[in-house]
């Protein structure tokens, strides 16, 4: 079994980023705008606007007040949509209760939308004509890549459909040929299905899910999930004690999946400024 460490690949991404941008020239702005106090969103934050700092690209922070109105958020959208300092802009999610989601998202710029959360580019993944790539399934790809394990032909399982991990997750498998099954909470006999997987992808949300006799010998195991155990710990949906020895190679929670979704960001942020020029 290998660990696949997300920090080493990550951090070779981030350099691929910043080499690029200092050997151009390139100016690059991120607008970052977060509503309220969410705590692990305020950490999110600071993370992607450190990785802003290492690649050379400027972070614009907007931290705006619980009681925001909805259409204060379109107005700074539209603003920063008309801003040519801003390339990308990245609204953190989750928005306070009063705020429609996406309402917000379908009102930003699909050339600026560097989450590709916007219904053009989730349209583009799905005809596989894109620029960017939802963060963490585009981070998910590069740490199956860095295995040099081939897709093509392979049993790909993802165990989780949202729309910002498990569906674009399962289109970017098909795109490289792998065989792709989409599990969820009404899937019948999971455990036998995700026995099938040579890549077994889990984006569940659950601690301990993802057990031993629900994964193949010999295959390469992804930890989306972000979760807090019994005892407070920060952990995975892979029980990782139990599934490791079976893996060819797996991730672990935390340092996989976790840092690449920042890396891919400030790629996104890069492929946007090449977009508008
Ligand atoms: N909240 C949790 N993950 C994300 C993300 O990738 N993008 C945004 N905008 N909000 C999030």
């Amino acid at each position: 079994m290998q660990l696949i460490d997300g920090k080493t690949v990550s951090q070779a991404v981030k350099e691929r980023v910043r080499d690029e941008i200092a050997h151009d020239g390139l100016k690059i702005g991120l607008a970052v705008v977060i509503v309220g106090n969410d705590q692990a969103s305020r950490v999110y934050v600071n993370n992607k606007k450190k990785a802003c700092e290492f690649c050379g690209i400027t972070s614009y922070e907007y931290a705006l007040p619980e009681e925001t109105t909805e259409e204060q958020l379109l107005e700074l959208v539209d603003t920063l949509n008309n801003d040519g300092k801003v390339n990308g802009i990245l609204v953190q999610l989750p928005l306070p209760e009063h705020i429609n989601e996406k309402k917000i998202i379908e009102h930003i710029s699909p050339m600026k939308d560097v989450d590709a959360f916007h219904a053009v580019n989730v349209g583009r993944i799905m005809i596989g004509d894109y620029a960017f790539l939802p963060c963490t399934p585009a981070g998910v790809m590069e740490l199956i890549h860095s295995t040099g394990t081939e897709i093509a032909g392979k049993e790909c399982v993802v165990i989780g459909r949202s729309n910002i991990v498990g569906k674009p997750m399962a289109m970017l498998l098909l795109h490289e040929n792998g065989t792709v099954t989409v599990c969820h909470s009404r899937t019948k006999n999971l455990a036998e299905v995700c026995r099938r997987a040579d890549i077994l992808v889990s984006a569940v949300g659950r601690a301990g899910f993802v057990t031993a006799d629900m994964v193949k010998e010999g295959a390469v195991v992804i930890d989306v999930g972000m979760n807090r155990n019994a005892e407070g710990k920060l952990c995975g949906d892979v029980d990782f004690d139990g599934v490791a020895p079976k893996c060819s190679f797996i991730t672990p929670v935390p340092g996989g999946v976790g840092p690449m979704t920042i890396a891919m960001l400030m790629e996104n942020t890069l492929r946007a400024k090449k977009l508008q020029s």
